[in-house]
């Protein structure tokens, strides 16, 4: 940080999740639907050094895609960190989700 303010240079991008190229994958869309950054990232507010929480494998994409109810909440909420369903929410839930459709075929996510 120090280096970077000094220089005047960006600091240097260190990926932490990727995709393979051959596996398609657009943030948008599951924000969209209502899936946190958290359900798939995790506490990132609470690490000292972000790592990865969630396998980014075929195997939890689909385990998702399957059944995604457990993993959305209202979109006004998809950044906060915090959130935690109350009454309401499960109360409309399977209804929200009952609209999604995420793919579970191979070109889905194989283009
Ligand atoms: C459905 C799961 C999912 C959700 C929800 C999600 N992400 Fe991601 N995120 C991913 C995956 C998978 C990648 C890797 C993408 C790639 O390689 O193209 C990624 C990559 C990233 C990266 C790239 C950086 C890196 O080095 O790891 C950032 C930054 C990021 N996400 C931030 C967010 C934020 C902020 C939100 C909420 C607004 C969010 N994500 C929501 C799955 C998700
Ligand atoms: C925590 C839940 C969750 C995880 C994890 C997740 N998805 Fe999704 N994904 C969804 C939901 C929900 C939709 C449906 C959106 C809709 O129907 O509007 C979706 C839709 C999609 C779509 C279709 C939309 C489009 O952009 O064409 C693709 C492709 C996709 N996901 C790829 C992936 C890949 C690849 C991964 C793993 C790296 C992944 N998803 C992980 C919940 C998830
Ligand atoms: C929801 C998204 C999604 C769907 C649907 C999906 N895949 Fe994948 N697939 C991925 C992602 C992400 C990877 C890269 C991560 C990994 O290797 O687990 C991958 C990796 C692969 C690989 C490479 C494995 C390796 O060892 O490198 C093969 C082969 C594959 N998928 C075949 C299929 C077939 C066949 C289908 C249909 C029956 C399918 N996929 C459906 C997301 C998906």
């Amino acid at each position: 940080m120090r280096e970077s303010w000094e220089t005047d240079a960006s600091i240097a991008w260190v990926r932490v999740h990727q995709v393979p190229d051959h596996a398609f994958f657009d943030h948008s869309v599951h924000l969209n639907a209502g899936v946190g950054c958290q359900s798939c990232h995790g506490r990132v507010d609470e690490m000292e050094v972000v790592g990865v929480v969630e396998p980014i494998a075929m195997q939890w994409c689909l385990d998702c895609h399957r059944n995604p109810e457990e993993h959305i909440r209202p979109k006004s909420e998809v950044t906060n960190m915090k959130w935690e369903a109350d009454e309401t929410w499960l109360a409309q839930r399977s209804e929200v989700a009952a609209a999604l459709n995420p793919p579970m075929h191979c070109s889905g996510c194989h283009r």
